[in-house]
C-alpha cells in the first residue's frame, strides 16, 4: 500500500519528514533498543536533516544514540568532496549532534575501484545485521530521492545494477552522467518497514506522475522498483512537484 501526501511549500514537506523520522525512530527505539536509518543522497532531504539537528524539539525527541546511519548511495569521491553524500548528512546534521563514529555506516566513495567499495559497503551490512547467505538487511527507515529522469538512489534508467538480484551493493556504471556510482540495490533498498520518497520541485512533476499515475505505454522507471513487500511506502511532494498529479489532493499541514 503507497500513501501520497502533497505539502504546499518544499518547507512543509521537510518538517513534516523530519516529524515523521522522528517519530518512527522514537517508535523503533522503544521496541528493538535500535533504530536503521538509510539516508538518502542529492539536495532535496538537506532541510529535513538541518531541521532533525536544529529543531529543539525534534533533536531532544531522537534517539541519536540508538540510531545507526547508513546510505542508499554515493558518489566517488572522498567524504569531505562537495559532491559527497556523506558530507552533505554530515553538514546538515550528523556534525550537529553526538553521535558514536562507529554508529556512522558511511560508504568508502574513496576507493579509487566503486567495485571495492560496494563489495565493502556489503560486508557492513552482512556484519551489522549478521546476514547468513542470500540474506537481506531490514532496514526500520529508508529515504529515497526522485531524479527528473525517475532514478532513485544511484539506479539509473538502463543501468545494470537495476537486474541486480542478488547482491546487496554495486557499483553501477551511469552512461548518462559519465560516472561510476555505488548504489544499494533494488530488493535492499525495499527491504524496510518503511520507505519514504522525498521529492520537491517542477523539475520532478513529470517524474513523479509516470511514477504515480503510469499510463498503459509508460516506460517502468527505476523508482517503480521500490516496492516493500513487508513494509509501508510514503511519498511526500511539494505542490510543485505534484502539480500533474490526479488524485492527490492536498494534505493537512
Ligand atoms: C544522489 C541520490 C539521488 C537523488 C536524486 C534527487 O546521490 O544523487 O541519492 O537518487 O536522491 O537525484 O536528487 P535531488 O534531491 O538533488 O533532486
Amino acid at each position: 500500500m503507497k500513501e501520497v501526501r502533497v505539502f504546499p511549500t518544499a518547507e512543509a514537506m521537510s518538517r513534516h519528514a523530519a516529524e515523521e523520522i522522528v517519530r518512527l525512530a522514537e517508535e523503533a527505539a522503544g521496541v528493538s533498543g535500535r533504530f536503521t536509518l538509510v539516508l538518502s543522497g542529492g539536495s532535496t532531504p538537506r532541510q529535513t536533516y538541518a531541521l532533525m539537528a536544529d529543531d529543539h524539539s525534534l533533536r531532544e525527541r531522537m534517539p541519536w544514540s540508538r540510531t545507526h546511519f547508513f546510505w542508499g548511495d554515493e558518489r566517488l569521491v572522498p567524504p569531505d568532496h562537495p559532491d559527497s553524500n556523506y558530507r552533505m548528512a554530515y553538514e546538515a546534521m550528523l556534525s550537529k549532534v553526538q553521535i558514536p563514529s562507529e554508529d556512522v555506516h558511511r560508504i568508502a566513495g574513496e576507493h579509487q575501484d566503486a567495485t571495492q567499495a560496494a563489495d565493502e559497503y556489503e560486508r557492513v551490512l552482512a556484519e551489522f545485521f549478521k546476514l547468513g547467505r542470500g540474506e537481506l538487511p531490514f532496514f526500520d527507515l529508508v529515504l529515497l530521492g526522485l531524479g527528473p529522469d525517475g532514478h532513485v538512489a544511484s539506479l539509473f534508467p538502463g543501468t545494470v545494477a537495476l537486474r541486480e538480484r542478488q547482491r546487496l551493493v554495486v557499483a553501477n556504471w551511469v552512461e548518462q552522467l559519465d560516472a561510476e556510482r555505488i548504489t544499494m540495490t533494488p530488493p535492499v533498498l525495499s527491504h524496510a518497514a518503511c520507505v519514504i520518497f522525498l521529492v520537491s520541485g517542477a523539475e520532478k512533476a513529470a517524474a513523479l506522475k509516470a511514477v504515480l499515475e503510469p499510463g498503459a505505454e509508460s516506460k517502468r522507471l527505476p523508482a517503480q522498483r521500490i516496492r516493500p513487500q513487508r513494509g509501508r511506502l510514503i511519498w511526500l511532494a511539494d505542490r510543485e512537484a505534484a502539480r500533474l498529479l490526479e488524485g492527490h489532493p492536498e494534505s493537512p499541514a
